[in-house]
Formats: C-alpha cells, structure tokens, sequence
C-alpha cells in the first residue's frame, strides 16, 4: 500500500512544510504525472540536510513530483494492518477492533509521519504485534517515549527504593544498565545479556501469589492459571504508562497449557506455553448490563498507598483478578513512609484518546476504595445501582462489585492470548487493555524478553460530562 504526503516547498529557502497525509489516496492527476518526469532529477538532488532543515522531516520516499503550485507529492510506504490470527476460543466479533499485525513499519527505525500512522492504528486497536524485529533496548525506549515523549523513567520508577524491594514486581524485573528504562524479565539463567554478567529471571508462578493453587499433579499435566490481571502501572505517585513494548528475544517452545479459572463457572481456556493473555478494556466496558455501564461511568477508584508493597501479604482470586478479602493486606501504617497527595484516583472509565471510546481500567489488586456518583440530576433513577453516590470504603464491598464488572471480559471467548514466536514485539495500549502473565515454566526454560515503559507525563482522562449523561 502506498501513501502519499503533500509538502509545500519553497525555492528560495528550500523550507518544505507539510501541508495534509492522504493515505491511499491517488492524488497526482495527469499533468503532475507529466511534471513527474520533468522535476524528478531536479529534486533528486535535494539533499537529507536541506530537508532536515525544514518544519517537517520528510520520510524514506520512493518517488516525489513537483507541480506548478510549488507542492511536493512523496509517495511513502504506509504501514499494513492485518488481523491478529485468533485462536479457537475466541470470539472473533469481540475482537473486530482489537489486536492486529503491522507490516511495513520497522520499529527500530521510523520517521515521524510513519510513526503518526501507527500511534493512530494503536489507539484504534489496543494492541500491535510485529514479527521478525531487530531492535536494540535504545531503540525500544525510543519507540516507547516517541508515544509520550516527555517521559522519562521506567513506569514503576527507576530507582531502587526501600518500597521498590519491598514490592511484589520486585523479583521479576532486572534493569538494563545502559537503557535502566528497559527491563529483562523472562525464565532460566540469562548470561552476558546487555551488560548483566549473569540474570536469574523467573517468570511469575501463580502459586506465589493465589490463595489456592493448582496441585502438582494437575500442573504436570499442563494446567495452570492467569498469574494477575494489570494495567502497567505504578499507582502511586507516578502516572500510568501510555504504551508498553514487549520484545520476545527467547522463547522456549513446549506443549500448550490449560488455564483453568477454578471459580464457580468451569471455564477453561487453552493457551500456548508462556502467552501472555489480553482483553479489551472497551469490551470490558461494552458486555455490561445498562446497571453496571451506569456505575462504572460515575464511579472512581483510590488506589492503596505503594499498592504493591501493601498487597504483597494477600492471595489474590483463582482466575488472578484481584484479590481475596481476608484482612491479609499489610496495615496502611506499616507501609514505607508515604503521602495522602500522591494516592492515586482514578475514573473507573478512561477514555481513548483517538476514537474517544471509553476503556474499563481498573487494577483490581491495588484498590482500596470506590466512590460512586449519584446519578446526573434529569436522568431516570428507576433500577439505578447507588442512585445518590456512595464512598465504599469495605475491602469486600470494594472488590465484590469490581469483580462483577470485571470478571466477564476475561472469559475464554474475550480473551487474546499471544502465540510468542523469537523476534516478536508487541506494542500495546496500556490505558485501553488488561494484560496478565500466564503458565509456568522449568527452571531449564530459558525466556528471555525485553519490556519497556515509562511513567506518563499526565494522567488518564475520564469521561465527559456528556459521557455521563449518555451511561449513567
Ligand atoms: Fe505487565
């Protein structure tokens, strides 16, 4: 497919400023194509830093002509979007905007307007695979903070605080010292990798983290279970990540698994060795019963104080979204020294920033409270679920009616659980999707995987007051 961007170029100054994108839009009639032939030796002299000069960097282009109005046409190579290939369980009228394949983009090496094209395909589809990529943690970064350039850190942080190795992501991640933006997580010993002499990466087992656990006997057969549903994000003090990248450098091969959700509905989904499942925070938002819509537009989520440090004593549920009531969690004056302002709240919904659609986004691990707004003065109250607002503040309550909006979007039909192939990179929408590590390893599995985040420079938005009025 081939796209072509217009650019104004002026003689004088050689300045060329981009003037409009018309993706697969054939606009040269017949006189540009005689005036093709005439300037195309005239601007194959344009050098690289003549136009580096301009406003607008102009990409790899294949061919270029100059037309009586002083307009450059460059002809591009626009980005291929194909359907990510599903598997049996799924649903494949639930993931018609979810997930899809891009060819034609490089992610080590990119121009801006290349990249224009692909952060308008991720905001659309949530999540992008690309095969057979060669690309270094420097380039990794790159692409991760071209999506959010004034971002800096990792998402959790870069420095090695007391909370740090306190929290419960701490065993799972090791830093890259060139790039500390980047991290290798994965399975097996890791030697001479990026500088690290030597890495033992484990990939997390649900058995350190459930409250029940699948018996030997049933994981020698290949059943397991979703470690835990997340949003990448620290939740405490930092903002949550726009984009993670996921690099599949090593990928050990072995027999499928079964996940197993173990609660009441016998569901079962199959699922290739170490896949990292997916669901659609919009689908999330879309299967609810009009009551619920109601709730999750009104309603906001406060997030416990360094979340992971304070959940790390806690078994979480057998399907790996959220967490079980027992009183575990650690008491909030326990905690390493922390400050009421910089507890996060956030809107239940949060709204896309290209299509304007709205995502169910909730890390269920780390809430501790909910508060609900009454329903908009005008609107109908009849079966409104908490139709003058309510601050719940009862872990169980919390969790409870969390869990009931949540816990349909991650049924085998909804779920995308990623086939990993060697040079695989996943780019995904971290504001638009759940994500959660899956299945278990041997120690002699040897995984390897670059990740890369990075703490947003703002917070997600929330939906409009006229969002409100439409779901509430
Ligand atoms: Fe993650």
């Amino acid at each position: 497919m081939s796209a072509f961007l217009i650019y104004e170029h002026d003689n004088t100054s050689h300045k060329i400023t981009k003037l409009s994108t018309h993706a697969s839009q054939r606009i040269y009639d017949e006189k540009a194509e005689e005036q093709h032939h005439a300037s195309m030796s005239h601007y194959r002299s344009i050098d690289s830093s003549v136009i580096d000069k301009g406003e607008s960097h102009i990409p790899h282009f294949v061919s270029y002509i100059h037309l009586p109005i002083q307009q450059l046409v460059l002809e591009i190579m626009a980005i291929d979007l194909l359907p990510l290939p599903l598997p049996e369980s799924a649903d494949p009228t639930k993931f018609t905007n979810f997930g899809r394949e891009v060819k034609g983009f490089d992610p080590a090496t990119f121009s801006p307007e290349q990249f224009e094209e692909l952060k308008d395909a991720l905001y659309k589809y949530d999540a992008l695979l690309f095969r057979n990529v060669d690309m270094t943690p420097e380039q990794q970064y790159a692409l991760t903070k071209a999506f959010d350039p004034a971002s800096e850190n990792y998402g959790h942080g870069n420095k090695q605080t007391e909370a740090d190795k306190k929290s419960i992501l701490h065993p799972d991640l090791k830093t890259i010292p060139r790039v500390p933006q980047v991290q290798l997580i994965g399975n097996g010993m890791v030697y001479n990798h990026e500088g690290l002499a030597e890495a033992r990466l484990k990939h997390p087992h649900h058995k350190t983290f459930h409250k029940t656990i699948v018996s030997q006997e049933d994981e020698d057969k290949g059943i397991t279970r979703f470690y835990r549903w997340h949003i990448d994000a620290a939740l405490y003090n930092l903002s949550p990540p726009k984009v993670t990248t996921l690099y599949a450098l090593n990928v050990p091969q072995g027999p499928k698994q079964v996940v197993r959700y173990d609660d009441e509905s016998g569901e079962e989904l199959p699922v290739p060795l170490g896949t990292t499942a997916f669901v659609s925070g919009r689908t999330m938002f879309d299967i609810l019963p009009k009551e619920l819509k109601s709730v999750a537009a009104r309603a906001r989520v406060k997030y416990a104080p360094h979340p992971y440090v304070w959940m790390a004593p806690a078994r979480a549920k057998s399907t790996g979204l959220g967490i079980e009531s027992d009183g575990l969690e650690s008491s909030f004056n326990d905690l390493p020294p922390w400050e009421e302002s910089r507890r996060k709240l956030y809107p239940v919904l949060w709204k896309n920033p290209a299509t304007g659609e709205l995502s169910f986004q909730v890390h269920p691990c780390g809430v501790a409270e909910l508060l609900i707004d009454p329903i908009p003065e005008g609107k109908p109250r009849d079966g409104a679920l908490y139709p003058d607002g309510a601050h719940l503040t009862d872990l169980k309550e919390v969790r409870d009616l969390l869990y009931k909006m949540q816990r349909p979007a991650i049924s085998p039909n909804l779920v995308y659980p990623h086939d990993w192939q060697e040079k695989d990179m996943v780019l995904f929408h971290n504001r638009g999707l759940l994500h959660s590590v899956v299945g278990a390893f041997k120690e002699d599995q040897v995984r390897a995987f670059h990740q890369c985040n990075l703490a947003a420079s703002d917070e997600p938005t929330g939906p409009t007051p006229e969002d409100v009025k439409i779901w509430a």
